[in-house]
């Protein structure tokens, strides 16, 4: 690549609707990935950048890290233009929608935690709710439960919640001109961009799945056949479904053109949200959930995720065992946090769901630390305990969310993870709109009463009704330290989700890693059900597996867990560390 073609990407970098032309110019030359352009780009304009290495990424004015390069480097523009955390956020999460198309979103759900350099931390819960149609029982047919209508169907999809959350976080901490943050995003699926490896493989391994939606094939391949690396991908009507929320907000979305083509094709497929379900949908703000954790500050997400409370429950455990004398991957160390965890999700099993429709959640006694002290006394240092579907009590005898972080120049933090549930969530893009519909419906317990061994859950706080919102397991979580800024991370990866931003704070407050170890080590998940632990191949010895078993454990070995993007700061030197996980490629630090 020559002097003058990085030149020329440099020049670019401010306006994203002219990468294509540079980047079509390259593919022609067959030198490069447009995605090893971006990143080397991205070292000349920043000087921050991470490469393969256990040193985290430094950089001293401002952050981004998230789950693909482009975006990511649309975030870093925003604050460079004196963007705030929360602009530099929307921006990135608008530019996933349309890079990053198997979470990034428009027609998904999630979560926003946000730290003001003064004041207190809010949270913002998108999450997706049931349209007006809905009933405990409409996943069964005929009495018998339908996993497919569940899953993988117009009925599996929750009406929308991204579009609204991110104007709604804008609106409360923004300080660029809205359109200026949809306007990379625009770029990207009006010009288009090239198609990397990994992406490529992505498209055909989903294309299958989308064959019996033909606006979906029409987007995600070329003419039925799936993209090679290096084609160039345009999505016209997403940008045209941008270019409407751009200049009417929320309304672009939630109402006229979208709104219409959204209820058209529920209609015509047996879906059930309407144009008054999408009118009726509101974003919330509300308390984070809080703890201490040895001398620091844990701020995480409240219900409607169970994961903030999951996560104080078990580190509120966790304290008091010494875990660091114990070891980072001892059997000690694994099966306390094991039984930590299945406590934590029987309880979440058990009580939690929209704390709108379950006024009675016990949320302050699962987080006290005096709740913590009970069910530590149930954990035995020599003994597992077991999961029954049958009691949540305890012996005393005995595919696809997307997480980005982002700090600002102010030390303002942004800890957000949205989704569409699965990868490509339920693979119907809206035709005409150009966007992918959520399949987050499944969120919601399966029936009444189906707890069983596997890990289904079938109590009441979570079956859908009208207007009630799906329990998530997203955990975006912000870490401070003697009231400054320490930490900023979060993961997708369904219920395991929680466990993993467990361990990454674990990693850095008890085994002393720095923040990209704390994201490379090896992680491990239990959920009360199935009774058993999975953990990442070859991240625990056979003589740890051993001693676990001794203690009556049992095991599945998976290939990887999470995909955490996180940032530390050093208040001592003012410096900020990013960690991308390079279980996820694209993964990508950016700060300047
Ligand atoms: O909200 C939740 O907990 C799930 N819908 C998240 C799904 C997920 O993380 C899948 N990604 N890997």
């Amino acid at each position: 690549m020559s002097v003058l073609n990085i030149k020329r990407y440099h020049s670019v970098m401010g306006a994203f609707t002219r990468i294509p032309v540079a980047a079509v110019k390259l593919k022609t030359q067959g030198l490069l990935q447009l995605t090893t352009l971006v990143l080397l780009v991205a070292v000349i304009a920043s000087g921050a950048l991470l490469t393969a290495s256990t040193t985290p990424i430094t950089s001293r004015r401002g952050m981004v890290v998230a789950a693909e390069p482009l975006a990511t480097a649309v975030g870093l523009e925003v604050l460079r233009d004196g963007g705030s955390a929360v602009d530099a956020a929307v921006a990135t999460a608008l530019a996933l929608a349309v890079t990053y198309p198997q979470a990034g979103n428009l027609g998904g759900g999630g979560f926003i935690i946000f730290r003001p350099t003064v004041g207190s931390s809010v949270a913002y819960d998108f999450r997706e709710t049931a349209p007006a149609a809905s009933s405990r029982s409409m996943f069964l047919v005929d009495g018998v439960y339908d996993g497919d209508r569940h899953h993988n169907s117009h009925i599996a999809v929750g009406v929308p919640g991204t579009v609204a959350g991110l104007y709604l976080a804008w609106s409360d901490h923004g300080r660029l001109p809205w359109q200026r943050l949809v306007a990379p995003a625009i770029g990207l699926a009006r010009n288009g961009f090239l198609v990397s490896h990994d992406f490529a493989a992505s498209l055909a391994a989903v294309l299958p799945q989308m064959v019996p939606y033909e606006a979906s094939v029409q987007q995600f391949s070329d003419g039925g056949e799936p993209y090679q690396a290096g084609d160039r991908f345009v999505q016209e009507e997403l940008a045209s479904t941008l270019e409407r929320i751009a200049t009417e907000g929320p309304a672009g979305f939630y109402s006229g053109r979208t709104a219409q083509l959204i209820e058209a094709e529920m209609l015509a497929n047996g879906g059930l949200i309407t144009q008054s379900d999408l009118g009726n949908y509101r974003p919330h703000r509300s308390t984070p959930v809080r703890t201490s954790y040895r001398g620091y500050e844990i701020i995480s997400m409240p219900p409607i995720s169970s994961g903030g409370t999951a996560l104080v429950q078990m580190l509120n455990i966790l304290e008091g065992y010494g875990l660091a004398e114990f070891g980072f991957g001892s059997a000690q160390t694994i099966h306390v946090m094991t039984e930590a965890m299945r406590r934590a999700f029987a309880d979440r099993a058990r009580y939690l769901g929209d704390p709108r429709f379950n006024p009675m959640m016990p949320i302050s006694r699962l987080v006290s630390k005096s709740y913590a002290e009970e069910l530590r006394a149930t954990i035995q240092l020599g003994r597992a305990s077991s999961s029954s579907p049958l009691s949540f009590e305890w012996p005393t005898e005995g595919t696809e969310t997307t997480h980005l972080s982002v700090v600002d120049a102010e030390r303002q933090a942004v800890s957000l993870t949205y989704t569409l549930e699965q990868l490509y969530g339920s693979k119907i893009v809206v035709p005409g709109a150009g966007f992918l519909l959520n399949n987050e419906m499944g969120d919601f317990n399966p029936a009444p009463n189906m707890t069983d061994v596997e890990g289904r859950i079938g109590t009441d706080p979570n079956l859908a009704s009208p207007g009630k919102r799906m329990l998530s397991s997203m955990t975006p979580t912000i870490v401070e330290k003697n009231g400054e800024l320490f930490m900023v991370t979060g993961s997708p990866g369904g219920r395991t989700i929680i466990n993993t931003v467990l361990q990454t704070i674990v990693n850095v407050i008890d085994f002393g890693m720095n923040i990209q170890e704390a994201v490379d080590a090896p992680r491990f998940h239990h959920q009360w059900l199935p009774d058993r632990i999975s953990y990442e191949r070859y991240g625990l010895s056979p003589d740890t597996l051993t001693l676990l078993e001794s203690k009556g454990h049992r095991f599945v070995a998976v290939d990887r867990q999470g995909a955490v993007q996180a940032i530390r700061y050093d208040a001592s030197t003012d410096i900020l560390e990013g960690a991308p996980d390079r279980r996820r490629a694209g993964s990508t630090a950016l700060g300047y």
